[in-house]
């Protein structure tokens, strides 16, 4: 099996729990999320239409949209709250020596990249 592509992201200390964190990795947007559950990475393009995640709140394990409102699971992207259907496409993250990586999904679906 071969070892996913981890990208360093953003320091652990720069994102203190309950904030998140816009980053391009691979051209890909993400937004890495320090949830009291751990630390995620998530599209930063909402499923529904266009809106940066990042813009939106955390609350727990909810990552709210700014635009409309839809929710989703911060660990895995599953929709929580309406208007949004299609999950935010998820992707690894790791701690190393400080620092947070992330890995893009290869299976994640191309981005939009503008409204
Ligand atoms: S753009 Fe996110 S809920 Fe509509």
């Amino acid at each position: 099996m071969t070892e996913p592509d981890f990208v360093p992201a953003v320091p652990l200390a720069e994102l203190p729990e309950g904030r998140m964190r816009a980053c391009e990795i691979g051209g890909r947007a993400v937004v890495v999320c320090h949830s009291k559950v751990g630390v995620f990475a998530l599209d930063d393009v909402c499923s529904h239409a266009f809106a940066r995640m990042h813009e939106g709140r955390l609350r727990g394990t909810r990552l709210i949209c700014p635009l409309h409102g839809a929710s989703f699971d911060v660990r895995d992207g599953h929709v929580l709250g309406a208007p949004a259907t299609k999950p935010l496409p998820a992707h690894a993250t790791r701690v190393v020596d400080g620092v947070i990586e992330v890995a893009i999904d290869p299976a994640a679906p191309p981005q939009p990249t503008s409204a």
